[in-house]
């Protein structure tokens, strides 16, 4: 590569860095796997030494946060950490008031408004008064081990007096705004990269493996819930008064309101000082009072039913649309995206914004040429408002919704009472590409180096179809030849097999999500998965069409039970999962592991390494499992470590184990252990 080249590779890199940052930082929604992206960190980096005038300050070499590391310990959290619905307007609200009343069957109920603290959340476990753990919200059921960095913020008590004996405070991590600039200051001295905002510093500060360097930042911890068996407060106000005698900070925001006018009267007020306040918030929350009312009307799979967040006005900007496409979903949904001419609102780059369904881009009128306003709602996905009528240029037409699909030509439909219009060919093939993306995506298969680019070359070529055919391929590759296509190569078509196989064990919540049902999404599919336990309980269900029985599930309504039994109703999805995992009687190309529970924790404690190369699973895989099981994988064998895993051509780290008298296991042994939960 010649030095231009080498340029305009650096510059390539950076831009797809920092896309995929951007993915994971902001939209918490990974678009490439970890290895991919430490790959492409990896070969910028070694460009950067090589030149170092290419480290310009958009490099993600000098971001803050850029290097995606996850090698924090995995904690479950007792009970899920849900997140918040969203309020714009007081008819919101008004209609949030009237939902809690009709569910509660109570004429007046009284609200706690706190402000909606703008950090990371955070679950801190106690146990007889010393605090055991500390966890991010991750996934809302799994977060990351935060220990030992918590361990240094001061406002977070180590020793709890006459505390109930294990209780899970929640609440938020910020960087007070006075920190933020003292912190900033430094750095700019120091010739560092600035951090953006506090809730990125925050976040920043507190996702460090070095917790010396958490330690020498200034993190404010402040609670707003506590989750025990044994506490029997009566009200939030009560949970808030015990937060602060235990000595957590607490809010000095919060407002009783015994109506919905005194409550709109102190959100006015809370905005006005917005600006004046220590920390940043970005709305207020409302919350029934009475803890026993909370739990009466329950959660859905997001969000209590008891709580919700009135956020502040959402950033505005303008820019022009340059084109309208249409997109063929999964489930053949045709939705209109708009393309923008790149703007930037609240330090987020946006080029593109669905315009949601026909009836929407119709109604609206919005037209290729338009100049229109911008919002981020809810912070993150960006909406268009509306159009700037005055500045519509003369010869604009009308966006004229296609009558056919996009993808295959087949005409479109739309059942009554939806709003989506459909492709409903089934073997529409922008939709099984779309299906084949979803399945082997990071939370359903996660297979790696089958990103969204691959699986359309493959499906292009003929090489895969369904989802089983991928596990199929490495014995159809003596026809297939994958090795001699542009761009293939043996490596990587080998490493394509060897994640493909390490995919083959798989958790029933993240093979029911893999199947793209509508609606079901991780949260529901992990419901799912702890209702039936096994696959074959899940199995016989599906094929005795009783899908029904869900409905006994909390969390999932009538409308997901309707789309699944809709989507299972179809053959060729159900021969899909016969294929896939078999039906009891005979298997089939994927196992499925039961659904742990947390307390399934057989490594709990140990530290595990894994040396050689492993026939059964990769190394990413056995990590996984180590970690899931409670365990800790380490690189290097020393006198602590627990046992050592030995694959093929194991080497120096098998000597050393020997030499310690470390226990040494084999691959099948190892999977027995866990097999045998
Ligand atoms: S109550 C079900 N109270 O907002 C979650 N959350 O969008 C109940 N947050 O993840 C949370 N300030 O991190 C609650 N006073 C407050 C809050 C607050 C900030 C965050 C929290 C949560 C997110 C929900």
């Amino acid at each position: 590569m010649n030095y231009s080249d080498k340029k305009k590779r650096h510059a390539e890199l950076s831009n797809l860095l920092n896309a995929y940052a951007k993915q994971y930082y902001i939209f918490d929604d990974p678009s490439v796997s970890d290895s991919e992206y430490d790959l492409m960190y990896n070969e910028l980096m070694e460009m950067e030494k090589e030149f170092p005038e290419l480290k310009s300050s958009t490099s993600p070499s000098q971001k803050v946060g850029a290097k995606i590391s996850r090698d924090f310990k995995k904690i479950s959290h007792s009970r899920p950490m849900l997140s918040l619905e969203n309020a714009y307007n007081e008819d919101d609200i008004a209609n949030f008031i009237d939902r809690v009343k009709k569910l509660s069957s109570l004429e007046n109920v009284d609200l706690v408004l706190e402000p909606k603290l703008d950090g990371l959340s955070l679950s801190i476990v106690y146990e007889n008064g010393r605090l055991v753990s500390a966890s991010t919200r991750g996934d809302g059921f799994v977060g990351e081990d935060v220990t030992q960095n918590i361990l240094t913020v001061g406002s977070v008590p180590q020793k709890i007096e006459h505390s109930p004996a294990k209780m899970d405070v929640r609440g938020e991590i910020v960087m007070m705004k006075s920190d933020f600039q003292e912190l900033n200051r430094q750095r700019e001295q120091n010739g560092e990269k600035l951090f953006a905002n506090p809730r990125n510093a925050a976040a920043g500060s507190l996702r460090q493996l070095d917790s010396r360097i958490t330690a020498s930042r200034k993190l404010t911890f402040f609670s707003y819930a506590i989750v025990s068996d044994e506490a029997d407060f009566i009200c939030q106000m009560d949970a808030l008064a015990a937060l602060k005698n235990f000595g957590f900070i607490v809010s000095d925001r919060v407002a009783l309101c015994r109506n919905q006018s005194e409550a709109f009267e102190f959100y006015r007020k809370i905005e006005e000082e917005r600006a004046e306040l220590e920390y940043d918030i970005d709305g207020i929350v409302y919350k029934v009072n009475d803890l026993s009312v909370q739990k009466k009307i329950g959660e859905s799979t997001k969000f209590p039913r008891h709580s919700i967040a009135y956020k502040f006005p959402a950033e505005k900007a303008q820019t022009t649309v340059l084109n309208i496409i249409t997109q063929v979903g999964r489930t053949g949904n045709i939705t209109p995206v708009a393309e923008l001419k790149p703007v930037t609102i609240g330090g987020v780059v946006v080029s593109r914004a669905t315009l949601h369904n026909k009836d929407e881009v119709e109604k609206r009128d919005i037209r290729v040429g338009d100049r229109v306003v911008l919002q981020r709602a809810g912070d993150v996905i960006p909406q268009i408002l509306y159009p700037i009528l005055t500045e519509r240029p003369a010869n604009s037409i009308p966006f004229e919704f296609p009558m056919t699909c996009p993808y295959c030509g087949s005409a479109l439909a739309r059942e009554e009472n939806e709003v989506a219009v459909k492709c409903v060919n089934l073997n529409c093939e922008a939709q099984l590409v779309e299906r084949l993306i979803h399945f082997a995506s990071k939370p359903a298969f996660n297979i790696d180096g089958l990103g969204e680019q691959n699986i359309k070359f493959l499906f292009e070529k003929g090489a895969v179809k369904s989802p089983v055919d991928l596990f199929y391929m490495e014995d159809r590759n003596k026809e297939l030849h994958l090795e001699d296509w542009d761009g293939w190569g043996k490596q990587s078509v080998e490493n394509l097999f060897k994640s493909i196989n390490a995919a083959r064990q798989i958790s029933l919540d993240r093979f029911i999500y893999s199947l793209g049902i509508p609606q079901v999404g991780r949260a529901a599919s992990k419901l799912i998965a702890n209702f039936f336990r096994t696959y074959i309980n899940f199995f016989n269900c599906i094929k005795n069409r009783e899908g029904a029985r869900l409905g006994e599930i909390r969390g999932i309504g009538p409308s997901i039970v309707n789309d699944f039994n809709g989507f299972f109703s179809n053959e060729n999805n159900l021969n899909i999962v016969r294929e896939l995992c078999g039906d009891g009687v005979s298997g089939g190309v994927v196992e499925i592991s039961e659904s742990k529970t947390p307390a399934a924790e057989v490594f709990s404690g140990q530290s595990i390494v894994f040396t050689g190369s492993f026939e059964k699973f990769s190394r990413e895989k056995a990590k996984e499992l180590a970690e899931k099981f409670g365990g800790r994988a380490t690189s290097s064998v020393s006198a602590k470590t627990s046992f050592v895993v030995a694959g093929e051509n194991a080497g120096q780290k098998l000597d050393q184990a020997k030499k310690l008298g470390v226990k040494i296991i084999s691959e099948d042994d190892f999977l027995k252990i866990i097999e045998k939960i």
